[in-house]
């Protein structure tokens, strides 16, 4: 079967789900959207939804920074998603984007409150994104990241990822693998998509939320997993750049990039240049979790079978 999508109320062929030239969105970058993994486990034949809920939450908040108004609960955002993934079941990894969207005619009108909103959930098979085995070399980038008084980064707004696209092609050019961003304060916040943590003298650093940045799922997960499976502390302050490349160790965390280590920025080593031993660890469990082979964490899955 075709894959389908869910848009506007029903699910239809993708190749029948399009938008007219003159959507809002298209033109001013009004939507907000999320990324949400699906798991292939090849021990159960199923696939494993991880943190829907949490997704969909974050994605209510950023309805409401935009005005936008699902006609839908979290209830029922999660019921249509696990009956598309059910439909587009492949034995493969897949993401999950959910996108909502202003679909009024674009000329004259600003006015979020008064303008129709749309939304729409795809799938697509998705493998690793970057080289979680060997490790990735960042460039901070000369793009400051939006901060909450312009794009708020703590929605997923579409519009604001013409800041991380910047980021992401400033790096890509020069030469590395990925860039960081520093807030208008001049401090580290996270990567391009991705959040961003530390290791020095056995203790993890990651940002606060109150500092510019997307309050990732992942970077819960991580959280929890170094207080309670490593038993390390976990502080989150923020950061400065100096501090990066003195770190022992320092890697990135999303649901895209899942656990991405870090092994040189601005041409700096981090560490021994290698995979750190925390990082390693926080990798082999965060693995395990999202493949239902951690029962601790099985809360977090939701169980899809073809
Ligand atoms: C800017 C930004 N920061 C952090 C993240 C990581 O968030 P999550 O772990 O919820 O995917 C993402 C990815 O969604 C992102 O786009």
């Amino acid at each position: 079967m075709k894959p389908q999508v869910f848009f506007d109320r029903k699910f239809i062929p993708l190749d029948e789900a399009n938008v007219p030239i003159t959507t809002h969105a298209l033109h001013y970058g009004t939507g907000c959207f999320e990324g949400i993994r699906a798991y292939y486990s090849k021990k159960m034949d199923a696939l494993f939804i991880f943190r829907v809920d949490d997704h969909y939450k974050r994605m209510l908040q950023s309805c409401k920074i935009l005005f936008i108004d699902l006609p839908y609960s979290l209830e029922k955002l999660i019921d249509i998603t696990k009956e598309l993934v059910k439909k587009n079941f492949e034995k493969t990894d897949l993401y999950i984007r959910p996108l909502a969207f202003k679909s009024d005619p674009a000329v004259g009108n600003f006015n979020l409150k008064t303008l129709r909103d749309s939304f729409l959930i795809y799938t697509v098979p998705l493998g690793r994104y970057g080289d979680i085995k060997k490790g990735i070399h960042c460039k901070i980038s000369s793009w400051v990241r939006v901060s909450d008084n312009q794009i708020p980064p703590r929605g997923k707004i579409t519009g604001s990822y013409v800041n991380t696209s910047l980021a992401k092609t400033e790096s890509s050019l020069a030469g590395y693998d990925e860039a960081l961003f520093l807030d208008h304060k001049g401090n580290v916040v996270e990567g391009s998509a991705e959040n961003l943590f530390i290791v020095k003298n056995n203790i993890a650093y990651t940002p606060p939320i109150s500092d510019d940045i997307l309050q990732g799922v992942t970077r819960d997960t991580v959280i929890k997993i170094i207080k309670e499976d490593l038993n390390i502390e976990v502080k989150e302050e923020s950061l400065v750049k100096t501090q990066l490349t003195s770190a022992d160790e320092v890697f990135l965390v999303g649901t895209g990039a899942e656990i991405l280590p870090v092994i040189e920025i601005d041409d700096r080593k981090i560490g021994d240049g290698v995979v750190g031993e925390i990082t390693g660890k926080v990798q082999d469990i965060y693995n395990k979790l999202v493949h239902g082979e951690y029962p601790k964490y099985l809360e977090f899955l939701t169980k899809i079978s073809s």
